[in-house]
């Protein structure tokens, strides 16, 4: 028997963790317990993807979400180390790069709990990232690291973790694309809520520290979007954040129609319906991808490196126009043949490595 207790608190790690579970639920031998750190809290940031998506109820809600980096992280460490005292897991699974992350890793490492991180090694190589420090902390102190991509094994080569510990399993949130697009096909009314029928339109979503957090940058994104849209009409759901900074830097946009944050099956309706994706996010640059669409990332570097060199991917700088570069990119092709994620089976092939090594 195998006891998990899986970590999760912000939007895309309930997506990552749905795949692991719904596997795990099928697994003799392995039991779940889930800890929500309540780093995300909103409704439509949280509860609505533990619904749609079968998501099990987490044992353990910690309650913490706002506040600064550190206050948030330590918070998160001391009651997580209390809830590893209690339940004695044989191992502790996080994911990606959060702060819930690199808590759980902390508290689970420093009580001597094997870590196990998928989503490793990833890197955009730029430390005012919260989440390279995230990520690279997490790496370093991980018994087993799944990785999604090649990059991602060179990466923690060059790091100097031993291969012995690398996983390549491809990317769980291509197993979650893959499974969930064919729900959305049945289950998402979202395209006839939002008038979409038979409209060209674009899919953005801008939420990251550096976007949102500077006056400057938002601005020229908000803008940017503002004038694309005057001819092609841009959905955008707003992440609790950037709603919050828009507000306070008084940006005002005429065209750009915002929408609350959707679920998950909402979403993929979106991302396999529109013409092209504009975000900022990691996960659905790869969404992007996934539905064999054209996508600008309103970042200057990205983890996701291979989009970038096979061009279905371009980096926006603030240095180039964000209309020159979306006229530039938006009639590509994507070449969907590329091989970068896996086949989809990353849960079902994270399993049986846990239970080849873990189960007694
Ligand atoms: C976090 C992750 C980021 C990830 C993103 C996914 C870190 C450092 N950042 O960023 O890597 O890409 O989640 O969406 O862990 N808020 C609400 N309601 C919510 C959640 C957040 O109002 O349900 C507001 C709060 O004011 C909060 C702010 O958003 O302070 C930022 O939330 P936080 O979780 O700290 O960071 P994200 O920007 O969501
Ligand atoms: N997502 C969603 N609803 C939204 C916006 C995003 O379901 O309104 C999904 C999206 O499809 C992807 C994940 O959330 O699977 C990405 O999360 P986010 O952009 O918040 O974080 P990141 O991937 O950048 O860490």
């Amino acid at each position: 028997m195998i006891k998990i207790v899986t970590i999760i608190g912000a939007r895309p790690q309930f997506i990552k963790a749905a795949t692991i579970s719904r596997v795990i639920k099928n697994a003799d031998d392995i039991v779940e317990i889930i800890i929500h750190t309540g780093q995300h809290y909103d409704n439509n940031m949280s509860h609505v993807f533990f619904e749609e998506m079968e998501i099990p109820t987490p044992n353990y809600n910690l309650g913490i979400g706002g506040g600064n980096h550190g206050h948030q992280t330590g918070s998160m460490l001391i009651s997580i180390e209390n809830v590893l005292v209690t339940e004695e897991p044989t191992l502790v699974i996080v994911y990606g790069d959060t702060n819930s992350t690199l808590a759980g890793a902390l508290a689970a490492t420093k009580l001597q709990i094997p870590v196990i991180h998928i989503e490793a090694g990833l890197r955009s190589f730029n430390r005012n990232m919260p989440e390279e420090i995230n990520r690279v902390l997490t790496d370093h102190i991980s018994e087993m690291l799944f990785t999604p991509t090649d990059a991602a094994i060179e990466n923690l080569k060059n790091e100097g973790i031993y291969e012995s510990k690398m996983y390549r399993v491809g990317d769980i949130m291509y197993d979650a694309a893959l499974f969930y697009k064919e729900k959305a096909k049945i289950n998402s009314e979202i395209i006839k809520t939002l008038n979409l029928e038979n409209v060209d339109f674009i899919l953005a979503t801008v939420h990251r520290a550096e976007n949102t957090d500077s006056k400057e940058r938002l601005t020229s994104i908000m803008k940017g979007l503002d004038e694309i849209s005057i001819k092609t009409k841009i959905i955008l759901p707003i992440h609790p954040r950037t709603k919050q900074k828009i507000k306070e830097y008084k940006i005002k946009t005429k065209n750009i129609t915002f929408i609350d944050p959707l679920g998950y099956i909402d979403m993929v309706m979106l991302e396999m319906s529109c013409k092209m994706i504009i975000t900022d996010s990691g996960g659905i640059q790869k969404e992007a991808f996934f539905h064999g669409k054209p996508c600008i990332t309103l970042r200057s570097e990205t983890e996701w490196v291979e989009l970038v060199e096979s061009g279905c991917n371009f980096l926006w700088a603030e240095d180039i126009s964000l209309v020159d570069l979306y006229n530039a990119s938006k009639a590509l092709n994507i070449d969907l043949s590329n091989n970068f994620y896996g086949s989809g089976n990353a849960a079902a092939l994270i399993v049986d490595q846990l239970l080849e090594k873990y189960k007694v």
